[in-house]
């Protein structure tokens, strides 16, 4: 009998040089530059480009791979009429897994694997993901999609799709930091999803596809959706005491947004998260969602449950009001999600194919043996 790591914790399954996570520190790093670094000076699509590129761009790479991005965010017909045909209360995620899975269909290189191919598809997965999510978000209201603006960046241009109305400077950082945040996380069950599947030498939409069915999980990229949920059912700051007596302690209830396999101490992400939610929040005179989720925290941080098992918020937690003060939903919660992860996805499939060795792990056999067949008509 061999030992048998469930879950794969702890096991190392590949090299990176994309993001590191130390879940010890509660340090995270892309490229070797810090999330604080990146948040304070970056954006999305230069957090892309690092990712993408293993390097920094210059102002005018920058700007191509920025117009290259607004050329590729067109809504083609063949798109808004299936989406036409969608019934409305699909889950968002089920409706842009399958819509990535159609952009395979109508690209004729899908099936060329070569390095310079795979680039020009990153870059149309990356354009395409805020398309489809704002399409969506419109058209399940009765709404018509509206075409991106080519003047401004990708966060702008998906709160612009969203709602129709021009963002203010303050909603597009917060949105940018956002994205940032979750461009990349090493190898999540999402982002080794997509490995796997490019390690079978498919197609990076196949790839991308498993990797956003692995995303819907609330476990995984639904927790901000199920965290905004449970803040909701909440309903009020003065309810907190209650719900964590009787729901988390009395019956287990799981705190949605708490918790991660990697890091033993507070999630760098979520303490960035929590300053820009905070201040969207006082800027917007609503403090409830935010008052709600500091509150939550609070009592969790300081009962032994949580302390004896290491569990803080994690980056789903604020990310979730933070969301919610920019008009998404909770259900559009994880698709925002996948728009910032799509940079590393992409990333981690290059990765895959410039070594590739076929992902093929095993298990251990604890089924029975020596079985004596009984015909069927014996059974
Ligand atoms: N609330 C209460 N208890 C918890 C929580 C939580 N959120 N998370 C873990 N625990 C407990 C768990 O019950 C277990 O207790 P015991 O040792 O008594 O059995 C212990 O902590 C270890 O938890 P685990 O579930 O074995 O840990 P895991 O590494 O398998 O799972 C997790 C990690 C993220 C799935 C889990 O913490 C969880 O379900 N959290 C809530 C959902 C969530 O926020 N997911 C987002 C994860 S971060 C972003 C992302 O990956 O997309």
């Amino acid at each position: 009998m061999h030992e048998v790591a469930k879950g794969l914790a702890g096991i190392i399954v590949t090299e990176t040089t994309a993001s590191m996570v130390d879940g010890s520190a509660g340090h995270l790093t892309y490229r070797g530059y810090a999330i604080e670094d990146l948040t304070t000076y970056a954006n999305y699509e230069e957090t892309a480009y690092l990712l993408l590129h293993q390097r920094l761009p210059n102002l005018h790479e920058l700007t191509d791979f920025q117009q290259s991005l607004g050329t590729q965010m067109a809504l083609e017909p063949h798109f808004v009429e299936v989406m036409q045909r969608f019934p409305k209360n699909c889950h968002p995620l089920t409706i842009l897994r399958t819509l990535i899975s159609m952009l395979g269909v109508y690209d004729p290189t899908a099936d060329d694997n070569s390095l310079e191919t795979e680039l020009h598809k990153a870059y149309r997965l990356i354009a395409y993901t805020p398309i489809f999510t704002a399409a969506w978000s419109r058209l399940r209201r009765g709404l018509t999609p509206i075409p991106p603006d080519k003047n401004v960046g990708l966060a702008a241009n998906l709160l612009y799709m969203h709602t129709g109305l021009i963002p203010t400077p303050a909603e597009v950082a917060a949105l940018n930091v956002y994205l940032i945040l979750m461009a990349d996380h090493s190898l999540n069950p999402s982002t080794f999803t997509s490995r796997v599947v490019a390690s079978t030498d498919s197609d990076i939409y196949s790839a991308i596809t498993a990797a956003l069915g692995a995303l819907k999980g609330p476990k995984h990229g639904g927790a901000n959706e199920a965290t905004m949920e449970m803040f909701m059912e909440i309903g009020n700051p003065e309810n907190v005491p209650s719900f964590f007596t009787e729901q988390v302690k009395g019956k287990g209830r799981k705190i949605m947004g708490f918790g991660h396999r990697v890091y033993r101490t507070t999630d760098p992400r979520s303490v960035i998260l929590r300053t820009h939610a905070e201040t969207l929040a006082k800027n917007s005179d609503n403090t409830r969602w935010f008052d709600i989720a500091a509150g939550l925290e609070n009592l969790a941080l300081a009962d032994p449950y949580f302390m004896e098992r290491r569990i803080y918020a994690n980056v789903d937690y604020y990310s979730s009001v933070l969301l919610y003060m920019l008009g998404i939903e909770p259900d559009l919660m994880p698709l925002v999600f996948a728009i910032g992860r799509m940079a590393g996805w992409v990333t981690h499939i290059l990765e895959q194919r410039l070594e590739n060795r076929l992902i093929h792990p095993e298990a251990q056999y604890i089924g029975e043996n020596d079985r004596v067949w009984v015909k069927l008509e014996d059974r």
